[in-house]
């Protein structure tokens, strides 16, 4: 099984990256048989959307085909987006743009949110509203929500609150075996059901 994970800030280092990688650990050691695909929006590694995408441009063909093709293989997704200005950042709604129905359709994806304070709501909240219409991503019931990032899952002990820390790691490990459990049960629905028809390819 392939999961997607991607760090949707832009900076470098990030509070975002480090809760992915921490993720990224728990999902593979708990897992066997998952592999990883992770993808950094660090440092904006995407331009914005432009109208030569949908004008066949070779520069974007070449850009966005290694990608695709690990979302298209993926079963899951993990998307860990930061609270900026009480929003998802620009970079991620960008991403967003970049892929469709093929590689992301009817797959589980969890939300984790990020906040060096007691936010991290909206951008559960802006993603669920708004941003599968077209891909039909499946986002699953659990959603994450790290608050306080700086003083959890870090790994020198002394640099957490340990009572939030041990919270969060339980938490953590609990809904990362319902994303597989999704990833699994999905994985037969896309297989039994034509999942992608051509008169409706986006959604209403
Ligand atoms: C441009 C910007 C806007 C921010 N706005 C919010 C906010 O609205 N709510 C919030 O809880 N934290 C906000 N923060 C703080 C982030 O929660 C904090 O930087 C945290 O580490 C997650 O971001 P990171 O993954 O980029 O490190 C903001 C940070 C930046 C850089």
């Amino acid at each position: 099984m392939k999961i997607t994970i991607v760090s949707g800030s832009h900076r470098a280092p990030s509070q975002s990256e480090k809760v992915a990688r921490y993720l990224e650990s728990v999902i593979t050691k708990e897992n066997d048989n998952v592999e990883v695909y992770f993808y950094n929006l660090a440092n904006n590694p995407l331009p914005l959307w432009d109208q030569s995408i949908w004008e066949s441009d070779q520069t974007w063909i070449d850009r966005l085909a290694p990608i695709k093709e690990e979302l298209a293989s993926s079963d899951a997704f993990i998307f860990v987006v930061p609270e900026w200005h009480g929003m998802v950042p620009s970079g991620f709604k960008n991403f967003l743009l970049m892929f469709n129905r093929f590689e992301l359709g009817h797959k589980p994806a969890l939300i984790t949110s990020v906040s060096s304070g007691i936010g991290g709501t909206y951008p559960v909240t802006e993603l669920r509203m708004n941003s599968s219409k077209n891909n039909r991503l499946c986002y699953i019931p659990e959603s994450l929500i790290i608050r306080n990032v700086e003083q959890v899952l870090n790994e020198d002990p002394k640099d957490n609150t340990e009572e939030e820390d041990s919270y969060y790691r339980g938490r953590i490990s609990w809904c990362l075996d319902i994303l597989v459990g999704y990833a699994d049960a999905l994985k037969a629905m896309r297989e039994k059901i034509t999942v992608h028809h051509d008169d409706y390819s986006n959604g209403m």
